[in-house]
Parts: structure tokens; C-alpha cells; sequence
């Protein structure tokens, strides 16, 4: 049995009861408080997985509670002066993604845990799916050869989350689709790659829509708030140029139209070729003996979240680093930066 990690969760909307979920069904790891500004909704997370304190500040639980660790699972716009008071306090901290708001804010963040010598881990879930897992073994291994494209794609028809509330108002959220699920997508491709250094971004940001009055669509994620914000883009496009000669497309929406939406990532390589889909599903192209192949690799099914939060416990034991880093995610963030900057500015933007 390994050492017992007690941790408290702030935010208890819908991620925050995820990872108290993940966190439950994890090994050695016990939930001793939730946070959440709405007090009745951290009263009423405490109540149904059974976690001892609740508290309708996070900064109390921060001080108060007996805990080594934090997950942060509250809107973009708190994710850096909640991770950095935790920090402060001597938490480790496992902070939902986006790592921030910009690039900045994630370099306080890096530079907080260095300070405190805690961990920082971002919660990039798909790297812990299966197949993103394999992937990774067989571009280290060499499989793919020299990766030198990628083309990836976070796109929905219509699905805006909560139009209207947080998620649409930029000074909570900083950004739309691209820094909502883009970043997810931008984050698996860049760690497949192995986080080549970035260069240069040309992008272009739209917002055809969100503002809409009679915005048509099957179902929302979330809840609408009428009469809200919907100040942010809800479709991005950008290309990326790095330092050892690769490229990255990206692709993002909540709202286009388009056939279907997709969540996936494209890998070419000068010997092979992979098509990861996120929730699922892996396809890797070559060549054998003269002809050309797919490989279909199967694999069960594995609870990503569990898998990331038993990461962070075994990071918070120091058994290892964590697998998404302080310094990637001010990579991550860069990337971001350049692209709402490329297409504010109509230009190429140098990184
Ligand atoms: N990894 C994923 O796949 C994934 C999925 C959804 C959301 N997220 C991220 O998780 C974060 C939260 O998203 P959500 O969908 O759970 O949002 P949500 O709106 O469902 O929940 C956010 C909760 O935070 C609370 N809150 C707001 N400000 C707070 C503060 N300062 N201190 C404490 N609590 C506060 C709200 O009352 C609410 O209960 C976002 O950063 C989002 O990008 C990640």
C-alpha cells in the first residue's frame, strides 16, 4: 500500500465532481474537502461522495483543510491565482486545462511551484487514453520516422458551451473554442511530437454565431444564460511552424458549417502515418513488403480520468514527474497567445 494522499477539490460543477469521481476509485488517495464559491454546490458534492469539510471559499479550504493537494476545476479565469495560492501554501496542484488565461499567467504558475517545490500538473486527460499512450511508444520507437505535419482538429456543428455564461465571456474564460477544446487537441499533438519548439504562428479567429440571436442548434453543452456574454471566437484556424522544420494546422469550432464535428489528430511522418480520435480509436499508415498498410491497433477501454488523477498521486508521493508539465503548459499558452494575436493583427506572429 502506498502512502495516502489526501486531497481537496476546488470547483464542484462538472469537472470538479469528475475528478472527486476519479479521485474516490484511485488507489491510497482520500477527498477531505470541495470548495466552490456556490456554497449549496460544495455542501451538496460533500453530501454525495461523502468528503468530511466543504467550504464556500477556496482560499479557506487552501488554509484550512488537511490537505497535500488540490485539484482546480473552477472557470479559466481563476485556474492561476487559485493554483499559485496553493502553491504558496505548500499544495501540490493538479490544475484543469486551460493552464491559464495567457501565456504569463502560466509563467507565474511554473514559477510558483518552483519556488514552493510542489508539483504542477496539468490535466490534459487524453494523453492518458490508451491509445494516445501507444502512439507515443511507437513514435519514440521510430515507427513513424520524422514527424514533420500534423493536423489537428477540435470542431463541432453547433456546441457551445453554456452560451452566455463563463464559458462565452472572455475575461473569465480568455477565449472560445480554441482555448476550450482546441487546446486539447493542440496539447496531444504537441506532446506526440515531442514539444518542438514553436516559431511562428499565422492564424484566424471568427465569430459568426455565438452573438446570434436566433443561434440555432440540437442541444447546448451546459445551460444558456439569456441576455449573457458571448464575446469570444467560435472558430479559430492557425498554422504553426517549428524550430526543426515541422508544421501543425489547427482546427477549432463550437459553432461551423460543417458536415460533423471531430476531435482528432493527424500525424505524418516521412515512415509512417497515425490518426488518433480522442474518446477513442487508433489507425496507423505505413508501408510492408511493397505494399501499403493499415495497422488497427484494439485496446480496452480505459477511464482516462482515473489514469490521470493515480498519475498525479503517484507525482505527489515523488515517484515520478508528471507527465504534463509547468513549462509545457507555458508552451501550450504561447501557442494560444500567438494565434488570438496572429488574427487580431491580420499578420504572422514570431515567437
Ligand atoms: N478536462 C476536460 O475534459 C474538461 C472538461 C470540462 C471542463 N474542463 C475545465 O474545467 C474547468 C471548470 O469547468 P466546468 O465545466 O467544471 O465548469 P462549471 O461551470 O460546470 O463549474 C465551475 C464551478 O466552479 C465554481 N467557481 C467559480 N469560480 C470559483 C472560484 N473562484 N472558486 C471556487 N469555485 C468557483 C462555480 O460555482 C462552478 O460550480 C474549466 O477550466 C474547464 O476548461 C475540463
Amino acid at each position: 500500500m502506498g502512502k495516502v494522499i489526501k486531497v481537496g477539490v476546488i470547483g464542484a460543477g462538472s469537472i470538479g465532481r469528475v475528478h472527486i469521481d476519479a479521485y474516490k476509485k484511485a488507489k491510497d488517495v482520500e477527498v477531505l474537502a470541495v470548495a466552490d464559491t456556490n456554497g449549496a454546490a460544495a455542501e451538496q458534492a460533500a453530501r454525495t461522495y461523502g468528503i468530511p469539510k466543504s467550504f464556500s471559499d477556496p482560499k479557506e479550504l487552501i488554509r484550512e483543510a488537511d490537505v497535500e493537494a488540490v485539484s482546480v476545476c473552477v472557470p479559466n479565469a481563476f485556474h492561476a491565482p487559485l493554483a499559485i495560492e496553493a502553491l504558496k501554501a505548500g499544495k501540490h496542484v493538479l490544475c484543469e486545462k486551460p493552464p491559464a488565461m495567457n501565456a504569463k499567467e502560466a509563467d507565474a504558475m511554473a514559477q510558483a511551484a518552483k519556488k514552493a517545490k510542489k508539483v504542477l500538473m496539468y490535466a490534459f486527460v487524453n494523453r492518458f487514453q490508451a491509445e494516445s499512450q501507444a502512439l507515443k511508444k511507437y513514435i519514440e520507437a521510430g515507427d513513424l520516422g520524422e514527424i514533420y505535419h500534423c493536423v489537428a482538429s477540435a470542431t463541432r456543428r453547433r456546441g457551445i458551451p453554456g452560451l452566455g455564461g463563463w464559458f462565452t465571456t472572455k475575461k473569465m474564460s480568455g477565449g472560445g473554442p480554441l482555448i476550450d477544446i482546441g487546446v486539447h487537441i493542440l496539447d496531444l499533438s504537441l506532446w506526440l511530437m515531442g514539444f518542438p519548439e514553436p516559431v511562428s504562428v499565422s492564424a484566424a479567429c471568427y465569430q459568426k454565431f455565438g452573438h446570434k440571436k436566433d443561434y440555432v442548434y440540437v442541444s447546448m453543452w451546459g445551460t444558456k444564460v439569456p441576455g449573457g456574454t458571448f464575446d469570444v471566437e467560435d472558430y479559430a484556424t492557425a498554422m504553426v511552424r517549428f524550430r526543426n522544420g515541422a508544421s501543425l494546422s489547427l482546427e477549432c469550432s463550437w459553432a461551423a458549417n460543417i458536415a460533423s464535428g471531430a476531435f482528432n489528430t493527424q500525424l505524418m511522418g516521412d515512415k509512417g502515418g497515425a490518426f488518433l480520435e480522442v474518446g477513442g480509436g487508433l489507425r496507423l499508415f505505413g508501408e510492408h513488403r511493397g505494399n501499403l498498410v493499415d495497422m488497427s491497433p484494439q485496446f480496452a477501454k480505459t477511464d482516462r480520468f482515473l489514469a490521470e488523477v493515480s498519475h498525479f498521486a503517484e507525482c505527489v508521493r515523488g515517484e515520478h514527474g508528471p507527465i504534463c508539465t509547468a513549462e509545457q503548459g507555458i508552451v501550450i499558452q504561447k501557442v494560444i497567445d500567438a494565434i488570438y494575436k496572429s488574427s487580431e493583427s491580420g499578420r504572422e506572429v514570431r515567437l
